[in-house]
């Protein structure tokens, strides 16, 4: 089957049309995120939408290779969720439930046909690609957590806080609010996060 006239090429724009939005989502997370004052982890955001845009690259490239000509359109049906308020928390939480759908439906079904339709690289795309949007989903499970609990910078038992500015570091149950060091303010102290998380 040629790849122009087979449902994973519709698949293919679908998913780099979910890419684009998910990445341009967390560009706005971000956005709050350093609005608020939390710098490191609109630093981990940032590095998540930088993943999403290489996914993108990746779904586009091989759009690409679909045919020498231009292809001028594909017309996608997909879904456009415009869910998020400007709420910090409530968008972490959103992000990782759009992760996990990606992660165990989406990719899963999309190389399911790409199997079907005898394109083994693209169905290995789909399937690494799910990977990393498990990871991503776990990792904003657990920053959700941190907001919604106040464990960020607080946590039952004392650890190392780092700031990330200046690099002193201090053991102690909470962070400081301002680095004793170069006063950056708590945003910049260094997240601890789950290990399976990024
Ligand atoms: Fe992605
Ligand atoms: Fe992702």
């Amino acid at each position: 089957m040629e790849l122009l006239e087979s449902k994973t090429l519709n698949n293919l724009a679908r998913a780099y049309a979910g890419e684009c939005q998910a990445r341009t989502r967390y560009e706005f997370m971000e956005y709050g995120a350093r609005k608020e004052g939390y710098a490191c982890l609109a630093e981990i955001i940032d590095k998540v939408a930088y993943n999403e845009f290489n996914h993108a690259r990746m779904f586009y490239t091989y759009i690409q290779q679909a045919s020498d000509k231009t292809i001028d359109n594909v017309e996608v049906c997909a879904g456009y969720p415009f869910k998020e308020k400007w709420d910090l928390t409530e968008n972490l939480r959103l992000a990782s439930e759009d992760e996990k759908k990606e992660a165990f439906d989406i990719y899963p079904a999309f190389a399911k046909v790409a199997k079907q339709e005898g394109f083994k690289e693209i169905e290995r795309l789909f399937l690494m690609t799910a990977e990393v949007e498990k990871c991503h989903s776990m990792l904003f499970e657990d920053l959700f957590n941190q907001m919604k609990t106040g464990t960020m910078y607080k946590r039952k038992v004392a650890m190392k806080w780092k700031c990330a500015g200046c690099g002193y570091e201090h053991t102690a149950k909470s962070a400081w609010q301002e680095c004793p060091l170069c006063r950056a303010k708590q945003g910049f102290v260094m997240l601890h996060l789950n290990d399976n998380a990024e």
